[in-house]
């Protein structure tokens, strides 16, 4: 019988979610001056925990602290506060949902404030309109293995503080998105060049993170489905990818899509017309469904999607096609937690998407305004939007859902400022 939301999911490793819907990593900046898990961030697992997703995946914690998502990220890189994950995760699993750590290290896709110099496969700068971050240089094969090492004991340690599983990013543009891209891995050696070599950053840290956490542990990856992008990471070789990965035993692929210099995965980017199927509402309301249709038989493992979805219908059908065993909820949950036991109970017919009511104030950018920097602006104040709510709901405040893009734009840059002044980062020698 085809599966339903609430149908539990057992996973290659032995561990078994409660039900088919995810609420995927969502970066909080919540952590304290030295990138500490805090009470903010209990405040608000607490609350996804009990909004009834079987699985949640906390946002991109990285493995070295000169390398920064963004400056209220959560590290752990030896600066302590074990302690404080303990209680991040004890919240996080308070209603018995699994608990996965996200791992993430963001290569060329830092601010050059945080580090003017990030490492990369190749020294290949992004290519968008944006001088915020900082050239990137060629990573020495000592600085790959340490990276590998790095993920490894993040996994270590998010098992022995109490999380139930971890994600491995290897999406969105991040360091190991890098390696698998032809666009910024120009590499030579057996890091670079073809399909298993720019891969061998992956399947290296998909094994060390196993021999880290053992056989009975959840290790979960998120790939790009493509990164919708000329030159880049293309669909077959995502296909090739995700077989490797379900050889390499891993849990769950989760399927997105896009870098920072092409938002697919928000749904924005040129690619994104390209992204959706063509036939039906149903497909199109998913990103990357269609994508999936054609990995999952190839993936000997359960598959999550994610991005776009806002229907119960269009879920519910996503799981009857059998592209899709889990349904990641990301941007929904920013604004309200306990969507999952709405659709879960049939009450809710539908997530909000906010995303399609937010638009910029006539006069925020000049008339002459290119359509691409107007989109790109559009959607940093969009992601400044959805992040303001989860600073909002980690104190304790209710989300502002009257909040204009436009203040979204200002208030985000000038929390994220405030945020970097208030790092701690002297030991580190940035
Ligand atoms: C505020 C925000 C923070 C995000 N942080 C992360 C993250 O830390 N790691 C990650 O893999 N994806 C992150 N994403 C992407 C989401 O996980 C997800 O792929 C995307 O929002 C599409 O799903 P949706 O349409 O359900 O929102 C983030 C997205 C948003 C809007």
């Amino acid at each position: 019988m085809a599966p339903t939301l609430d149908t539990p999911l057992d996973l290659p490793c032995g561990a078994r979610i409660s039900n088919r819907l995810c609420k995927v990593a969502l970066t909080e900046g919540l952590a304290d001056p030295m990138n500490r898990a805090t009470e903010r961030l209990e405040r608000l697992y607490r609350a996804w925990s009990l909004g009834g997703a079987g699985l949640v995946i906390t946002g991109n914690v990285q493995v070295d602290r000169t390398h920064l998502e963004r400056p209220g990220n959560v590290v752990v890189d030896g600066n302590g506060g074990l302690d404080r994950l303990r209680a991040y995760a004890a919240a996080g699993r308070t209603a018995g949902n699994h608990l996965w750590m996200q791992i993430n290290h963001p290569g060329r896709q830092t601010s050059r404030e945080m580090n003017a110099h990030p490492l990369a496969p190749s020294a290949v700068a992004l290519d968008i309109p944006d001088d915020a971050f900082g050239p990137p240089r060629e990573a020495t094969e000592a600085e790959i293995l340490d990276v590998i090492g790095r993920f490894a004991r993040v996994a270590r340690t998010a098992r022995e503080t109490g999380f139930s599983g971890v994600q491995i990013h290897a999406a969105h543009g991040y360091l190991i998105s890098q390696f698998l891209s032809p666009i910024a891995n120009r590499r030579a050696d057996a890091w670079g060049g073809r399909l298993e070599n720019r891969a061998r950053l992956l399947l290296e840290i998909v094994a060390a993170v196993r021999g880290a956490v053992g056989r009975d542990f959840p290790v979960a990856v998120k790939l790009n489905s493509a990164d919708f992008q000329a030159g880049g990471f293309t669909h077959e070789e995502a296909v090739r990818v995700a077989r490797w990965l379900g050889e390499a035993g891993v849990d769950l692929l989760e399927l997105s899509g896009g870098t920072y210099e092409q938002m697919v995965m928000v749904g924005a980017g040129e690619g994104a017309a390209s992204a959706p199927a063509k036939e039906s509402t149903r497909r199109r309301e998913a990103y990357f469904l269609d994508h999936a249709a054609l990995i999952k038989p190839q993936a000997q493992m359960p598959v999550m999607v994610t991005g776009g979805f806002r229907t119960r219908a269009g879920m519910m059908a996503a799981l009857a096609s059998g592209a899709a065993d889990v349904i990641g909820l990301g941007r929904p949950m920013c604004t309200h937690t306990d969507l999952p036991q709405g659709l879960l109970n049939g009450a809710l017919a539908r997530v909000p998407a906010w995303e399609n009511e937010l638009r910029l104030a006539p006069g925020e950018l000049p008339a002459d305004a290119e359509a691409e920097m107007r989109l790109r602006v559009e959607a940093l104040g969009k992601q400044g939007w959805f992040c303001l709510q989860l600073i909002r709901m980690g104190e304790g405040l209710a989300p502002d859902l009257t909040m204009s893009l436009t203040e979204a734009l200002h208030a985000y840059a000038q929390s994220e400022a405030r945020t970097a002044e208030r790092l701690q980062l002297a030991d580190h020698h940035i």
